[in-house]
């Protein structure tokens, strides 16, 4: 399907992005194994949602949507019963993950810790993403696992159980990788220790402990063991992750103010705002508060002069999801942008360095590709053209925003992409236009 957007006189408005996918996921994928009842409430949305929740049926686990919420009147509601870490049944049939990496990693974790044989395998995009990075550790742990390539790639099966722990120094900083072997770590005898290269998203350990887990953090180091967990409620706020789109719409409209509610500000996750920050981006944030052990804030972004920055380092996992439209931002800022380190934006959901760069260059950006990232020069404008979601939900989206502060008319091809994990995305794009 195609879409087209242009840049309206003002981009005005309230944006509430839809439950975060990272929090969600976990939140449904540990109450499955908990004991007890949990609620959680402003689930994520999109077809991201039903590859977890599929799977998690798939092994038998009881989730309901539910009219009384315990934690919140009026958003939609999820009452999981957890079955404990022994109550999942083999499924009978493949599990499928869809485009999600997080499912298909997440998954593969508790897939270890189980008894009984299952498959697991996804879209095209995901069937092509590197396995091996969780199929190493959790062989080694004990778990029996096939897999294309020899386990690199999807689909991949399973006959787990009888897992022991092992200390694992991870070769890249990714907080799916980390949640598959903490998820493992909890099936198995001893201690799992994982040594993580920089941190990245931490909402697994906070869930875990909230949940009575026996989690240790200390530095890079986390130390999981065998661990019963209690049932927690939780309240997911607004994705992080799609709040970016509009702080950066914000941002790069010349007469633009932009306010999102109820967004995520987890530390590990707002690697934009330092970013956006350094770029000396128009941005505050206001109403900070706690929402069930993680911070959440209001953001307002409005019409700024960006100067260029440079991302690489101990940032890159904290923004990884970001740089797309960060790079976006990047066109409109004073000065050449680097970013470097980046070369995980290759394994997404597509190469999302070549997909941006050819996006961003059909609208004219001084752009090239790097192995590991992007030279952007800043500061001139961008024209609307014809360009390619690359089936990738993210850079479907980054198109959209590019669309709105580029002059003339973007079309977007493939524009449904958005509903992996924005399905109200085109909506609020015609909200905010007025
Ligand atoms: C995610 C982790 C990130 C991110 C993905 C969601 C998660 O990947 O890109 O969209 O929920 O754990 P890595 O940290 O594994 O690179």
């Amino acid at each position: 399907m195609y879409k087209k957007v242009t840049s309206p006189s003002r981009l005005e408005g309230i944006v509430v992005p839809p439950g975060d996918k990272s929090i969600s996921h976990r939140a449904a994928l540990l109450n499955c194994i908990a004991s007890g009842k949990a609620h959680v409430s402003n689930f994520c949305v999109g077809d991201d949602r039903s590859s977890m929740l599929g799977c998690l049926i798939g092994l038998g686990a009881h989730i309901s949507k539910h009219n009384e919420c315990n934690i919140s009147g009026s958003e939609e509601c999820f009452e999981i019963e957890g079955s404990g870490l022994e109550g999942l049944t083999e499924p009978k049939d493949i599990l499928y993950a869809g485009n999600s990496g997080t499912t298909m990693r997440l998954i593969s974790g508790l897939l270890a810790g189980q008894d009984f044989f299952s498959v697991i395998t996804g879209d095209g995009s995901l069937r092509n993403r590197p396995m091996k990075r969780i199929t190493t550790p959790l062989t080694q742990m004990g778990a029996k696992i096939e897999g294309r390539e020899g386990g690199a790639l999807a689909p991949l099966s399973f006959r787990g159980g009888e897992l022991a722990g092992i200390e694992y120094t991870m070769p890249v900083a990714s907080a799916q990788l980390k949640s598959c072997l903490l998820i493992a770590g909890l099936f198995a005898t001893g201690k799992t220790i994982v040594i993580q290269p920089a941190e990245s998203r931490d909402h697994t350990e906070r869930m875990l402990s909230s949940m009575g887990g026996n989690i240790e953090n200390e530095g890079l180091t986390i130390n999981i063991q065998r661990s019963e967990l209690r049932s927690v409620d939780v309240r997911v706020p607004s994705d992080t992750s799609g709040s970016a789109f509009w702080l950066v719409a914000g941002c790069c409209h010349p007469n633009a103010s932009i306010r999102l509610k109820n967004v995520g500000m987890n530390p590990t996750r707002i690697g934009m705002l330092e970013v956006l920050e350094s770029m000396e981006a128009n941005i505050s944030i206001e109403n900070e508060r706690m929402e069930g052990g993680e911070p959440v804030a209001d953001i307002v972004a409005s019409t700024s002069s960006l100067r260029a920055t440079e991302i690489h380092g101990d940032v890159i996992p904290r923004v990884v999801d970001e740089l797309p439209v960060l790079s976006l931002a990047a066109c409109f800022a004073k000065g050449t942008t680097i970013i470097r380190d980046a070369e995980e934006l290759r394994v997404k959901e597509s190469d999302r360095i070549s997909a941006t760069v050819d996006s961003l260059s059909r609208l004219g950006a001084t752009i090239e590709e790097t192995p590991d990232g992007m030279k952007i020069s800043g500061g001139t404008s961008l024209a609307g053209a014809e360009v390619k979601s690359h089936g990738d939900h993210r850079i479907a989206m980054t198109n959209a925003i590019a669309g709105l502060v580029a002059e003339g008319e973007t079309t977007i091809e493939d524009s449904e992409a958005a509903s992996v994990s924005y399905p109200s995305f085109w909506n609020t794009i015609e909200e905010l236009r007025g």
